[in-house]
């Protein structure tokens, strides 16, 4: 195997350079192109943030009238697409759906698919951030049943993609100012976290020089595990079971300890983090106020607290430097603005939209990107003949 090293989950690996997103995971630190993220989770939006990330600086006032002119003007899918979601059963996760959505826009968009061309390259940006919220929204709907809503283009991005999810036809939809800032807010807080699992999809499958489209479909699939972004949906999971449970939290921390087989405290922990996850952080204030805005008295609220305290005292998890992760507490926030847990890893789809366009591009502006292509270290058999073929070789 020569100098290959063998390095399983790429723990010590760097597959790249970037200039997007920096983190200091001891020191539980994340910046967005040398932004710290609490000052743009409180003075910025969640589009301008897009911008930040996708193009590298933040745009001037005529930029991001530009930039938002030209999402606001294409959230709308062609008719055929909503066809498209009528095939999906009716109980369908919105995560496959969404990832076939994209795949799906991706044939109506053959005009942007070009990896080298640059107006296409930026065409394809605006398709994408301005599709996917209606993508999403249709997933959903298709999934209770609902009749789909066009976008409408008076709205804001956030605005727009609660109205699709929750509006009906017949009738005005009452936005809440409290819940459009918040989703404003934690969709800023997921644009990009450099190479995590579903990025470095997007960049493996972008590297062969596949369109942004099937790189962003790929990225969006990598992103439904449970170790990753579906974490935020085992999360309400592991809180109900402890709830149904009688609410017993030492009893569920136990067996996390004792390593029962698929007991993890899920929304915890982190390959990169060994401190408190900053978007956790800004999450967690916010927790509270949303769940107390909303007037929710929220039992599992009280478990994801008392879990948190009993998990960042005990030796088990001080030793191994497990701390609530950004998944630890958006679960309870989806819910209480009306979200059923099958959706919540659309929002962080949606948050991360971003991070896997600009890591895209970047990849494939950079001279030096190659095809992703790892080694491995053989440990199978040696050589063998296939029987009644002794002496062939
Ligand atoms: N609960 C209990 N033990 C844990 C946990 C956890 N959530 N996470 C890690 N450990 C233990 C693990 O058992 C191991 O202990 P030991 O050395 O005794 O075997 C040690 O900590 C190191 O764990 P690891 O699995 O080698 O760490 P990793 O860097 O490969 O995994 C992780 C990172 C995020 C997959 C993992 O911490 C995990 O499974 N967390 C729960 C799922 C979760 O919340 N994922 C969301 C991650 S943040 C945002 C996102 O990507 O969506």
């Amino acid at each position: 195997t020569g100098n290959v090293t063998l390095d399983p989950g790429f723990t010590n690996t760097a597959s790249c350079k970037s200039e997007i997103t920096y983190i200091d995971g001891d020191a539980g630190i994340l910046r967005y192109r040398g932004y710290p993220i609490e000052q743009l989770a409180e003075h910025s939006n969640f589009l301008e943030v897009a911008y930040l990330v996708i193009y590298g600086e933040l745009p001037t006032g005529a930029q991001m009238e530009h930039f938002s002119e030209r999402i606001t003007r294409g959230t709308m899918l062609d008719e055929r697409m909503r066809d498209l979601f009528r095939c999906f059963p009716r109980r369908s996760h919105p995560m496959p759906v969404l990832s076939a959505g994209v795949m799906a826009l991706s044939t109506f968009a053959t005009d942007s698919l070009d990896v080298f061309d640059q107006d296409q390259i930026e065409l394809a940006t605006h398709r994408l951030m301005a599709k996917m919220p209606t993508l999403a929204a249709y997933a959903y709907k298709n999934s209770v049943g609902q009749p789909f809503l066009y976008p409408r283009n008076d709205l804001g991005y956030v605005e727009n993609f609660l109205r699709m999810s929750f509006g009906f036809p017949t009738e005005e939809y009452e936005l809440d100012p409290a819940t459009v800032k918040a989703l404003d807010t934690l969709l800023i807080l997921h644009a990009d976290h450099e190479q995590n699992c579903s990025t470095s999809t997007v960049r493996l499958v972008g590297s062969s020089q596949a369109d942004i489209y099937a790189s962003i479909a790929a990225g969006i699939n990598a992103l439904s595990g449970p170790l990753h972004g579906g974490a935020n949906q085992a999360v309400l999971e592991m809180l109900g079971r402890i709830d149904a449970d009688g609410g017993d939290v030492n009893k569920f921390v136990t067996r996390v300890k004792n390593k029962e087989a698929g007991v993890r405290l899920m929304g915890f922990g982190h390959r990169v983090y060994k401190n408190y996850d900053p978007r956790a952080a800004i999450i967690k204030k916010h927790a509270d106020e949303i769940l107390r805005a909303t007037g929710q008295q929220n039992a599992l609220l009280d478990i994801a607290q008392e879990l948190e305290q009993i998990a960042l005292s005990d030796d088990y998890f001080k030793e191994r430097k497990l701390y609530p992760n950004v998944d630890f507490y958006t679960g309870l926030i989806y819910e209480a603005m009306g979200f059923p847990s099958n959706y919540f890893t659309v929002l962080f789809a949606l948050g991360r939209l971003p991070g896997w366009i600009a890591q895209w591009r970047e990849m494939m502006s950079d001279p030096d990107t190659k095809i992703g292509r790892p080694r491995q270290v053989y440990v199978g058999a040696a050589e063998r003949n296939y029987p009644g073929a002794e002496g062939a070789a």
